[in-house]
């Protein structure tokens, strides 16, 4: 006898785990990071075109197989159509959430670190732009530190993942989004009334048509796939607990909105700090870590608020890193039949390993660059800019042409469900995505 699969407790506890998976890192620190080396407003500009002609859409297909399959991310291909193809598909996602939860929790580790650092008064009195600096680089260059936080936070996600979903994903996603939201709404406000801000927040939001060439547009793509978790079978994977009267589309758009508002709150409070203190935009992976606290050091309460602002971005943080390492151990738990416990630990160890060069990366091996960049940078670019838009592009291939359009839209639809666009989407799954996330890809890849 088959076990009947975990289900969410309710509509509104799926949609906070899988905004849960969404909101993460990837919009307060990755997207700050990526629209400040990519040219401000143009990259925004295109970062909202790719989300609704291509995030959502993929958003919609991926929920669907995960629904249909009931199963990890290959099991549920290969459940619809089983040849190795669609094997070595299902195994490239594993393979992605491997990588991207390794330096995930690297750069995770470092805001769990910031929590202490708030608390014990390490930016009290307003630092200068160059004093943060300095008091990041003296953390991600040491050469244990960050490694002792990177095992925290992979020990956290660990535990969270041995105790099930359900249990505890969608408690905490219910009260700490919420929070989450009005504090980056406080910060918002501070931020963009700093002297000098102002140049920031049009330099956000004004595209500059002169940026946008291939490399913005694949950052872009890049950034949609890895902020909505998609092309490796988080959402998939969430989407198999789902029930059968859910509103796959209407559930996918609310949790786009979700994160799209997150990151664009994240932009109004990073990009414009960086202008009033005077910092570059393109500082890459460190940016969030050095205007942030220059922020809180010009608040009253700024210790507080910096403190408990470093705690939700842990949570938040963990919402996301559970989804990535469920990947993995969902497929551990149903293809190699290891019980849940025994797959969380062996995978959390192994991801914490490779996460060690790209904590590295930032100090002792700064030196080492791999296609002109560090270790962490490499990893991130490869995850988010390759093998998540190919498993993206797999994915739409597979439910137009192998599932087939028409049986997709039928599970949609089932029990009555209303999708009005279900045309549209049904023929940019076919005929457009395929082509264009091709095309990117393609180009991206060779410049
Ligand atoms: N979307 C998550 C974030 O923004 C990261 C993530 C990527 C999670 C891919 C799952 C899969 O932080």
């Amino acid at each position: 006898m088959e076990k009947q699969r975990e289900q969410w407790g309710s509509r509104i506890g799926f949609i906070f785990a899988a905004a849960g998976s969404a909101i993460g890192l990837g919009n307060i620190w990755r997207f700050p990071t990526e629209v400040g080396r990519n040219g401000g407003g143009a990259f925004v500009l295109l970062y909202l075109l790719i989300i609704f002609a291509i995030g959502i859409p993929v958003m919609i297909s991926e929920l669907s197989v995960g629904r249909k399959g009931q199963k990890n991310i290959v099991g549920s291909f290969t459940s619809i159509k089983n040849t190795p193809l669609w094997h070595v598909v299902g195994f490239m996602g594993v393979l992605a959430g491997f990588i991207i939860l390794s330096f995930y929790s690297v750069i995770a580790g470092w805001g769990v670190s910031y929590i202490f650092k708030f608390l014990n008064g390490t930016f009290t009195g307003g630092l200068s732009g160059s004093e943060v600096e300095a008091v990041f680089a003296g953390l991600s260059g040491n050469a244990i530190q960050p490694l002792f936080w990177h095992l925290v936070f992979m020990a956290m996600t660990t535990y969270i993942v041995v105790k099930g979903i359900g249990n505890g994903i969608e408690k905490y996603s219910k009260l700490l989004m919420p929070a989450l939201f009005g504090l980056l709404f406080i910060l918002a406000i501070r931020a963009v009334t700093l002297d000098g801000a102002m140049e920031g927040v049009i330099w956000f939001l004004k595209p500059d048509f002169t940026e946008i060439g291939i490399k913005t547009i694949f950052g872009a793509l890049g950034q949609v796939f890895f902020s909505l978790s998609l092309g490796m079978g988080a959402i998939l994977t969430y989407g198999s607990y789902l029930g059968k009267k859910e509103n796959i589309p209407s559930n996918a758009m609310l949790i786009s909105f979700a994160d799209l508002s997150i990151a664009i709150l994240a932009g109004l409070i990073i990009i414009p700090a960086v202008f009033a203190f005077g910092l570059e935009p393109n500082a890459g992976p460190a940016l969030i870590f050095i205007t942030l606290p220059a922020v809180f050091g010009a608040m009253p309460l700024g210790n507080l608020f910096g403190g408990l602002f470093f705690i939700l971005l842990t949570i938040a943080a963990l919402t996301s890193s559970i989804s990535l390492l469920e990947v993995v151990v969902a497929y551990f738990i149903d293809e190699l039949k290891w019980d849940r416990k025994k797959s969380a630990i062996l995978a959390g160890i192994a991801i914490f390993v490779l996460g060690i060069p790209s904590s590295l990366s930032q100090g002792l091996w700064s030196g080492i660059s791999i296609f002109g960049m560090d270790f962490l940078d490499l990893a991130d670019s490869f995850t988010a800019k390759i093998l998540l838009p190919l498993g993206g592009l797999m994915t739409v291939i597979f439910v137009g042409w192998v599932w087939g359009g028409k049986n997709a839209l039928e599970h949609i639809r089932q029990e009555g469900v209303k999708f009005k666009l279900g045309g549209i989407w049904i023929n940019l799954v076919k005929y457009v995505m395929p082509f264009v996330l091709l095309y990117i890809l393609i180009s991206g890849f060779l410049n």
